[in-house]
C-alpha cells in the first residue's frame, strides 16, 4: 500500500484538483492506493475517485459515537462520505491534540465499528531512539490500543511504523532501521495473532518516505509499502512512490 495523508494542506478547491490529477494518472496501480483528506475533502473528493482504484481515508475520527461534541466528526459521518479508511494515532495528534492509547482505543473501536479500515501509526520520539528505548515504546503503543481486538477484527487495521524523529524532518530511517522495526512489528502481531496472520498485515514506513528513497525502504522484506506526508501533496512525487511500490 502506498498511502498520502495530506495533513492540514490544501483548500477544498486544490484538494479536488490534486485528487482529479492522481485519478488521471493511477489506473492500474499493482498495490493500493488511499489518500487521507482533510475531513470538509471527504465528500468531494469521493465523488472525484469514483471509477478509480484509489481510496479514499480519513485522518482523524471522533472518539464518542454521537451527540453534542460541538465540533467533532464521527466515524459514521467519515463513513457516510464514502471513505473506506481513518489514519488513526498520527503522532502529531498524539502530541498536540494530546490523543492518549485509551482514546485512541475508543476510535479505533468506533472506526471499524463503522465499517472503516484503520492506518495505525506507532513510533518513537527522537529521545526514546537514542535512549534505545523505541521497541518498547512501539509495543506499548500496540498494547494500549490495538493488541486488544480480535483476528477478525484485525483485518481491517494497517500498521504505518513513523519515527517521530523523521516526520517532516528530512531525516529518514535507514533502510536498516525501518526493516529492523518493521520485523520486530510484525514478530509481536505473529505472538498475538499467529504467524499467517502477521505475513499478512500491512507494514507502511512513514517519515520524510519521498520519491527518491522510496524504492530503496520498500525493497526492505517487511517494508509493505508507505504513509507518504509532504511527498502526497504533489501528483508526480506520489506517483513515482506508487511506481516504486509497484516496482519492489
Ligand atoms: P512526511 O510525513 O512524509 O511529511 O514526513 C509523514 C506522515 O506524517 O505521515
Amino acid at each position: 500500500m502506498v498511502a498520502g495523508n495530506w495533513k492540514m494542506n490544501k483548500n477544498l478547491q486544490e484538494g479536488i484538483a490534486l485528487a482529479t490529477e492522481l485519478k488521471n494518472n493511477v489506473k492500474n496501480p499493482a498495490c493500493a492506493v488511499v489518500i487521507g483528506t482533510p475531513f470538509i475533502h471527504l465528500a468531494s473528493v469521493a465523488e472525484v475517485l469514483k471509477g478509480s482504484p484509489i481510496q479514499l481515508a480519513a485522518e482523524n475520527c471522533a472518539d464518542k459515537d454521537k451527540g453534542a461534541y460541538t465540533g467533532e466528526v464521527s466515524a459514521e459521518m467519515v463513513r457516510s462520505t464514502g471513505a473506506q479508511y481513518c489514519i488513526l494515532g498520527h503522532s502529531e495528534r498524539r502530541a498536540y491534540y494530546h490523543e492518549t492509547p485509551e482514546i485512541l482505543k475508543e476510535k479505533v473501536g468506533l472506526a471499524l465499528a463503522n465499517g472503516l479500515k484503520v492506518i495505525f501509526c506507532i513510533g518513537e520520539v527522537k529521545e526514546e531512539r537514542e535512549a534505545g528505548t523505541q521497541n518498547a515504546v512501539v509495543k506499548a503503543q500496540l498494547d494500549g490500543s490495538v493488541f486488544h481486538l480480535t483476528a477478525e477484527e484485525w483485518k481491517n487495521i494497517v500498521l504505518a511504523y513513523e519515527p517521530v524523529w523523521a516526520i517532516g524532518t528530512g531525516l529518514t530511517a535507514t533502510p536498516d532501521q525501518a526493516e529492523d522495526m518493521h520485523r520486530y512489528i510484525r514478530s509481536l502481531v505473529a505472538e498475538k495473532y499467529g504467524q499467517q496472520v502477521a505475513g499478512e498485515t500491512t507494514i507502511l514506513y512513514g517519515g520524510s518516505c519521498n520519491e527518491k528513497n522510496a524504492a530503496e525502504l520498500f525493497s526492505n522484506e517487511d517494508v509493505d509499502g508507505g504513509l507518504i506526508g509532504g511527498a502526497s501533496l504533489v501528483a508526480d512525487k506520489f506517483c513515482a512512490i506508487i511506481e516504486a511500490r509497484n516496482n519492489a
